[in-house]
């Protein structure tokens, strides 16, 4: 009988533990809001949802979306940029949807019904073998120079937006920093800009314009900054910088809601969702794994 308990908690804690090894992440795209059109025409809603996501191979994308209202295609990055939906390279017509993220690299996602990808519904990620660094900001009081988008410089960024999201997600800026912007004379600019103007890409209202690279920009106030280049496209393609600068040279977790045209998605400096949210699964399997050694150690 005490063998046959024995037994079953094996069972249990091996069950338990097959099921934690091969889990894996499932990032529900767009969180609560799903996989739509962004409300409050927020454009840059996927890539900030993006930014605070790690991707991981092997981990599960869920699109959850209408049937009939709805699509998602995987695309071209070159399809991605102009919101080609001709010959996607794959197409999911039925939600929810689930997309195993197979192979390290870029995907790039569109939904390719009416107006939508246009209007928002479009999604770049990439996806590596292991978490980068997760270095917590540490206190600081000496300025600093910042690269813009560190070796890639200021350009039109190849996942869009989520480029300079990315970039400035885990750096405290302070009164006194200098943001240098690396571009091509000519080809390029560098505008500072409103947050109305960020958000639109209407920036008939700069409020000062650089075209000298390197261009050094140095941040007098705390407070939110918003930056754009003024050339044809290159705003909405996703060359669009904001930070938010505050004013100790303490730790201050960056909010991704500084890029949030709306504000609407969590005003919050909480850490990133898709982090906190995928770490613990991680962590369960070594955690169940010794509780199987355990089991093993104590039954036999
Ligand atoms: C998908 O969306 C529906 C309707 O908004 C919601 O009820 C459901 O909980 C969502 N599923 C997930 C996994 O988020
Ligand atoms: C859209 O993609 C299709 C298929 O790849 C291509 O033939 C077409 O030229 C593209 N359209 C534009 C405007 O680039
Ligand atoms: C998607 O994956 C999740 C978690 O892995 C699972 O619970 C859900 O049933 C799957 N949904 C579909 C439509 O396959
Ligand atoms: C990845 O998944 C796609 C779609 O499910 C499939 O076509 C492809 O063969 C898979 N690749 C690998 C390496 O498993
Ligand atoms: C994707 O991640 C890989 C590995 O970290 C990196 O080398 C590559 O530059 C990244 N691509 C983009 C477009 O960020
Ligand atoms: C944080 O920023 C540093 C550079 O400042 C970068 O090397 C690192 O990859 C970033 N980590 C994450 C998790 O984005
Ligand atoms: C920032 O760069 C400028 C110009 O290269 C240099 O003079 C200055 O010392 C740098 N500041 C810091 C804190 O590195
Ligand atoms: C751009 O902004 C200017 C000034 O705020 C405004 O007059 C103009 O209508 C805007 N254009 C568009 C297309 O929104
Ligand atoms: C851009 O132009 C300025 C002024 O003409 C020059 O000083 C600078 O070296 C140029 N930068 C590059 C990267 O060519
Ligand atoms: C910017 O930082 C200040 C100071 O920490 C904070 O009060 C404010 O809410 C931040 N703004 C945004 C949009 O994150």
């Amino acid at each position: 009988m005490a063998k046959i308990i024995r037994l079953a908690i094996l069972a249990v804690a091996l069950f338990a533990f097959l099921q934690t090894t091969v889990a894996v992440t499932t990032h529900v795209v767009g969180d609560s809001t799903g996989w739509t059109v962004p409300p409050n025409n927020d454009l840059p809603f996927y890539a900030v949802w993006a930014a605070k996501q790690t991707f991981i191979l092997g981990d599960i994308l869920l699109f959850n979306f209408t049937t009939g209202q709805e699509d998602v295609a995987r695309v071209t990055k070159e399809a991605f940029l102009i919101c080609n939906s001709t010959n996607p390279i794959s197409l999911i017509t039925t939600g929810p949807a689930n997309y195993s993220l197979n192979s390290t690299g870029e995907y790039y996602f569109i939904g390719t019904l009416n107006n939508n990808c246009a209007q928002g519904q479009r999604l770049a990620i990439n996806v590596t073998t292991s978490p980068g660094p997760t270095a917590s900001p540490v206190p600081r009081t000496m300025p600093e120079n910042y690269t813009v988008g560190g070796n890639m410089g200021w350009i039109v960024p190849p996942l869009g937006e989520i480029a300079y999201i990315t970039w400035a997600y885990n750096k405290t800026f302070i009164v006194g920093d200098t943001l240098v912007f690396n571009f091509l004379n000519g080809s390029d600019d560098v505008a500072s800009v409103t947050k109305e103007a960020y958000n639109s890409c209407n920036f008939s209202t700069n409020l000062a314009l650089y075209d000298n690279s390197p261009a050094y920009i140095t941040l007098t106030a705390t407070g939110e900054y918003f930056f754009t280049s003024t050339y044809q496209y290159h705003c909405a393609l996703g060359q669009k910088l904001a930070i938010n600068v505050t004013g100790s040279g303490t730790a201050y977790p960056p909010s991704s809601s500084a890029h949030s045209p709306s504000g609407s998605h969590g005003p919050t400096a909480s850490p990133p969702s898709g982090i906190t949210s995928a770490a613990p699964s991680r962590i369960s399997g070594g955690y169940l794994f010794g509780i199987l050694t355990i089991a093993m150690v104590v039954f036999y």
